[in-house]
């Protein structure tokens, strides 16, 4: 997978060799993603969008039309920038996706990492300032898919951290990044469709079986692979209900999302999901 970073900050990410291939460093040099990187299975490339300021003081930004507080980023920058970008893509006849994070741009989910983990070349324009100037997008959407994309409800004070949140949890999902293919399987919010889909990861132990005199839940010891995973579950399911009561309502309202064991569970655990389980 290639990767492209467009930002005023590229040190945030590391720092780039001439042909803007990143130096393993910062967030993207380390870990999983770092080893990645440097097998080669990643292709990070790193741009300043500041070398595509025409003037002297290298400007990106400028007063907004209107009125009102702050500064916004120059179209003109950074229609050059991503005309640049775009026009070093290897001619693979693959079109790359152009990821714009703004507050203002829709969730970034599981399931979008999951759609963004089977492409092979993402562009990031990482904004600063209050945003860049709305014809930038729309200009690249006649090219190429734009997602303008927010990690939460709060605001960064520009998209490197939240492009950096985005990698990482996308190139997670590339085969070979983890080094077992199982372990996303049952990652909170269901990974790639397992026994877990839709719901928040219960807890896990490891050695010693007793530490400060907490024991580990005698189930995981009994070896019984079934009661495991219902036991499993059922701890998914009340931490589901007690963090994230939002993704329990959606589960209830898909067609096989809860079965009447789950909403027992959930009933004894005092959120029952319907009226039939308030009844009793
Ligand atoms: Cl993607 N960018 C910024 N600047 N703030 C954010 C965000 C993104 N997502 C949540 N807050």
């Amino acid at each position: 997978m290639r990767i492209d970073i467009i930002t005023i900050f590229p040190g945030y990410f590391g720092t780039a060799g001439p042909d803007g291939r990143l130096a393993a460093s910062g967030p993207l040099g380390v870990s999983l993603i770092g080893k990645a990187g440097a097998r080669g299975d990643i292709d990070f490339r790193l741009h300043d969008l500041r070398s595509w300021a025409a003037d002297v003081h290298h400007t990106v930004d400028d007063t907004p039309f209107g009125g009102g507080p702050g500064m916004v980023m120059k179209p003109d920058v950074w229609g050059d920038a991503l005309d640049a970008v775009l026009g070093t893509v290897p001619d693979s006849g693959t079109v790359p996706r152009l990821v714009v994070p703004t507050p203002s741009g829709t969730p970034f989910t599981q399931q979008l990492a999951a759609a963004y983990a089977g492409e092979s070349h993402l562009v990031f324009a990482c904004g600063r300032y209050e945003g860049i100037d709305s014809r930038v997008v729309a200009d690249a959407r006649t090219r190429l898919p734009v997602d303008e994309v927010s990690i939460g409800d709060y605001v960064l004070a520009g998209g490197e951290a939240a492009v950096a949140v985005i990698i990482e949890a996308v190139c997670r999902l590339l085969p070979g990044v983890l080094g077992n293919e199982q372990s996303t399987r049952d990652d909170s919010f269901g990974g790639t469709g397992g026994a877990m889909t839709g719901l928040l990861e219960g807890p896990v132990y490891t050695r010693p079986r007793t530490w400060r005199e907490r024991d580990v839940p005698d189930v995981l010891l009994s070896g019984n692979h079934r009661a495991i995973a219902r036991w499993q579950r059922d701890e998914a399911l009340r931490r589901t209900a007690v963090n994230r009561p939002d993704l329990i309502r959606r589960l209830a309202a898909a067609p096989d999302g809860l079965d009447k064991r789950d909403r027992r569970v959930l009933a004894d655990a005092g959120f029952p999901v319907d009226a039939e389980d308030m009844a009793d």
